[in-house]
C-alpha cells in the first residue's frame, strides 16, 4: 500500500525550533518524529510513502538521502502552500488506488492495518482515525451515526466536553479528492470531509483508545518525549535519562529522569537538567538550572543561568546568570538580547 504523509506545515505553535527545524524531523528522543511515523508505517505493510513540504524544502534532503530502508521514500514538489487538501491532491495524482495519509506530526501507535480493514469493509471513500480527548476545545468533534459513519463535523466547543477528534490519519479512495482544484490551497478537514459527507458519499469514523499525541506545540513536545523515555509507545525502549553516547556529562551534573542529552551535547559540572531536552551540540554551562524547556541544536546555557519552560532555537544562547521564565529565543539570538 501507498501513502502520503503531510510534512509541509510551518509549525507556528512550535516557533522558534521550527524557524530552521521543520516539526517532522525534530528529534524523537535519538530519531526524527517522520523516521517513527515510517517506520511505523512499513510496520503495517506500507511500502511506499510520497512525501511534500513547501516549507524549509531544502531541510528534508539529508534525511532523503539518508534513509535506505522500508518503506521507500519519494518527494513530490510544492510550490506553493497548498494546505492538508491541496497537498494531498497534489501528491496523489499518479496514484489509482486505495491510499493511506498521515500528519507528519502525530506520534500514535494507531492499528493502521486495522484502519484499513475497516475502510475496505465498509467500502468508504474515506476513512478517518478517531482519537477520544477528555477535551475537544482546541479540535472540534466528529459525530458518527451507529455504524461508525460520519454524521457531521462540529465546530470546537467553547466548554469543555470530551469526544472523538479527527487524529490525523486517513484512508481515501482516489475519488475522494476529484472535488479538490488543482493548484488551489484546501482544507482536508473543513473542506474535503465536509463536502464528501454533504454529497451523502460513505465517509466512515475509526474510533481508537491507542497512544496518540498531536505533537504541535513544545508543551506536547516534551510530553511525547517523556510518554517514549517511560516506554509507552510501542517498539521504542531507551535509559532514563537517555544520553547519547556521544555526549559529554561532566562529574557533578545532575540529570533528572526524564532528560535527553543529544549527540555531542554537553552538561558541565554542577548543572542541573530536569523534565528536557537537550538537541545535538547544545550546552548547559557549570551551575545552571535547566527545567521544562527544549535547547535547540548548538544553543547554549551560560554558567548560573536558570531556566523554566524555555524554548531555545537553533544556535541561540542565554547569558551567564540569566532568570527567564518560559522564554523564547529565536535562531542565533542571545538573552537578554
Ligand atoms: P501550526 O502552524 O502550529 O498549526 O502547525 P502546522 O503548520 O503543522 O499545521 P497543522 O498542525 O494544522 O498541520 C497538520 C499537518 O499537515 C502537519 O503534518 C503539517 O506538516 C501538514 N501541513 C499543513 N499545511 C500543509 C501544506 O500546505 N502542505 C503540506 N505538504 N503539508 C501541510
Amino acid at each position: 500500500m501507498r501513502a502520503i504523509v503531510l510534512v509541509g506545515g510551518e509549525g507556528t505553535r512550535m516557533r522558534p525550533l521550527t524557524r530552521t527545524i521543520p516539526k517532522p524531523l525534530l528529534p524523537l528522543v535519538d530519531r526524527p518524529f517522520l523516521q517513527r511515523l515510517l517506520e511505523h508505517l512499513g510496520r503495517h505493510g506500507v511500502e511506499h510513502v510520497t512525501l511534500s513540504s513547501p516549507y524549509l524544502e531544502e531541510a528534508f534532503a539529508s534525511f532523503l538521502r539518508a534513509w535506505s530502508t522500508r518503506p521507500e521514500i519519494d518527494w513530490v514538489t510544492e510550490a506553493e502552500p497548498l494546505g492538508t487538501g491541496g497537498a494531498v491532491a497534489n501528491a496523489a495524482r499518479a496514484l489509482g488506488e486505495t491510499f493511506l495519509v498521515g500528519n507528519g506530526d502525530i506520534l500514535t501507535d494507531l492499528d493502521v492495518t486495522g484502519l484499513v480493514g475497516a475502510h475496505r469493509a465498509a467500502g468508504a471513500v474515506a476513512t478517518i482515525a478517531l482519537t477520544p480527548v477528555q477535551d475537544a476545545r482546541p479540535f472540534g468533534l466528529v459525530e458518527l451515526d451507529n455504524e461508525r459513519r460520519v454524521l457531521a463535523f462540529r465546530e470546537k466547543p467553547a466548554e469543555l466536553v470530551p469526544g472523538l477528534v479527527n487524529a490525523g490519519t486517513y484512508v481515501l479512495e482516489p475519488e475522494a479528492m476529484r472535488g479538490v482544484v488543482p493548484g488551489r490551497a484546501t482544507s482536508i478537514e473543513r473542506e474535503v470531509f465536509p463536502a464528501l459527507i454533504a454529497t451523502h458519499r460513505t465517509v466512515l469514523g475509526y474510533p481508537s483508545d491507542v497512544y496518540w499525541i498531536d505533537v504541535g506545540t513544545p508543551e506536547k513536545y516534551l510530553q511525547a518525549t517523556f510518554d517514549v523515555l517511560r516506554g509507552r509507545i510501542e517498539g521504542l525502549s531507551y535509559a532514563r535519562p537517555h544520553v547519547d553516547p556521544s555526549a559529554e556529562v561532566e562529574a557533578g551534573a545532575k540529570l533528572g529522569p526524564l532528560v535527553v542529552v543529544g549527540p555531542g551535547a554537553r552538561v558541565a559540572s554542577g548543572a542541573t537538567v530536569e523534565d528536557a531536552v537537550l538537541m545535538e551540540g547544545s550546552s548547559v554551562e557549570s551551575g545552571a538550572t535547566v527545567r521544562g524547556s527544549i535547547l535547540g541544536p548548538w544553543a547554549i546555557v551560560g554558567a548560573r543561568a536558570r531556566l523554566q519552560g524555555a524554548v531555545l532555537a537553533d544556535r541561540s544562547r542565554v547569558a551567564t546568570g540569566v532568570t527567564a521564565m518560559e522564554a523564547r529565543v529565536e535562531p542565533g539570538e542571545t538573552l537578554p538580547s
